[in-house]
Formats: C-alpha cells, structure tokens, sequence
C-alpha cells in the first residue's frame, strides 16, 4: 500500500502565533504504518549516503532521526536547547518563523571525519537546520545529508543549506 504522507500532517492555522500555519507532524507519528513508512524512505535515503551518525535538533529532529539511528544501527547525537548538557558543548545562535533560539551539542557527540546525516521534521527559515550544521562542522563531522519530512518551501530554508543535500518526504 502506498502512503499519502500528507493525510497524516494537520494543518492548524495562527499557530503558536498569528498568521503561521503549523504543519503537526504528530498523526504521522501516532500511526504505526505511516510512522514506520516515513522512517523507512529516510534510512533509505541515509544508507544512499553512507550515513555513519545522525544528530537532530531538540525536540522533533529526535523523533525523526532516532528511529533511522536504530534500523541504521547507528549512533544518534541531540542537537540540545539551553541548559540541558551537563558536559562541555559547543553553541550555535538562530533565528525561527517565530522567535530564537540557542542550541548546544556535547564536544565529543561527533567524531572528527564521521558523516552525519542531520533530520528533523520539518524545514522551514533553515534557521535551526544552519545551526545544527554549524556544530557538526565545528566538531570535525561531515554532513553528507539533510532530511526532513516537511520542507515549507515558501519561507526558503533551502537557500540557508545550499551547499547540502535536502531529502524530504512532503512540501507545502
Ligand atoms: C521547529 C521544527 C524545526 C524548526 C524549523 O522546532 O521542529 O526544528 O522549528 O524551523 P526553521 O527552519 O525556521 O529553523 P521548534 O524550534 O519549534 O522546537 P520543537 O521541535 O522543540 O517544537
Ligand atoms: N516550525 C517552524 N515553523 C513551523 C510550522 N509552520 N509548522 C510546524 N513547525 C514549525
């Protein structure tokens, strides 16, 4: 059975704030079949680059980039907000559709010359992808992919990563 992944994202208009259409990615997730299909095309994706370790912004990049860790077997490193690493880490500065942000990942999440494939769920400025890219690269990774299962390609997030190679599954 084919999956229309699109059947399983709500759309909830002036959310969090007036004038943002937020794309909720949790009936995707809820559901066992779209879940495990969507997880399938990005390790399918990620085995295409040779993908050693994925690291994903805190908090829906967990939900896409772990389970692609676990059938990958591979290792997976969180992309953190402030005051959540209790060991060394290094930083990177954002802005969002809506606000910024700081995000933190350990020194020794990503070994110097391993390749990264970054996910989260969905891409919108590129603001919080950037930063996440930024710290990878600071610790010696080399990010081989991104993927994402929403790119919202009107805010053009992809201008912010073009030097990277963006997989995702849908697009508004
Ligand atoms: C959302 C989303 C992406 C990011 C995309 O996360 O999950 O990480 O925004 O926006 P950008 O491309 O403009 O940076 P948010 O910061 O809302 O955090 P959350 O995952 O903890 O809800
Ligand atoms: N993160 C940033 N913009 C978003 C949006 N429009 N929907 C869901 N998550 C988001």
């Amino acid at each position: 059975m084919t999956i229309n992944f699109k059947d399983y994202v709500a759309s909830v208009s002036d959310f969090p704030e007036k004038g943002v259409t937020f794309r909720d990615i949790s009936p995707l997730m809820t559901n066992g079949e779209a879940y495990a299909a969507a997880t399938d095309k990005i390790v399918e994706y990620a085995q295409s680059k040779g993908v050693e370790m994925i690291v994903g912004p805190e908090a829906r990049g967990f939900i896409v980039g772990c389970p692609v860790a676990y059938k990958l077997g591979v290792g997976f490193a969180p992309a953190r907000k402030k005051g959540k690493l209790p060991r060394e880490t290094v930083s990177a500065n954002y802005d969002l559709e809506y606000g910024e942000s700081t995000l933190y990942m350990h020194k020794d999440a990503v070994k110097p010359g391993q390749k990264v494939l970054v996910t989260d769920d969905l891409l919108a400025t590129g603001g919080t992808i950037a930063a996440t890219i930024k710290m990878v690269e600071e610790l010696g990774g080399i990010v081989v992919g991104t993927a994402f299962l929403i790119e919202l390609s009107a805010l053009n997030g992809r201008q912010k990563i073009q030097n990277y190679d963006i997989f995702k599954l849908m697009e508004y």
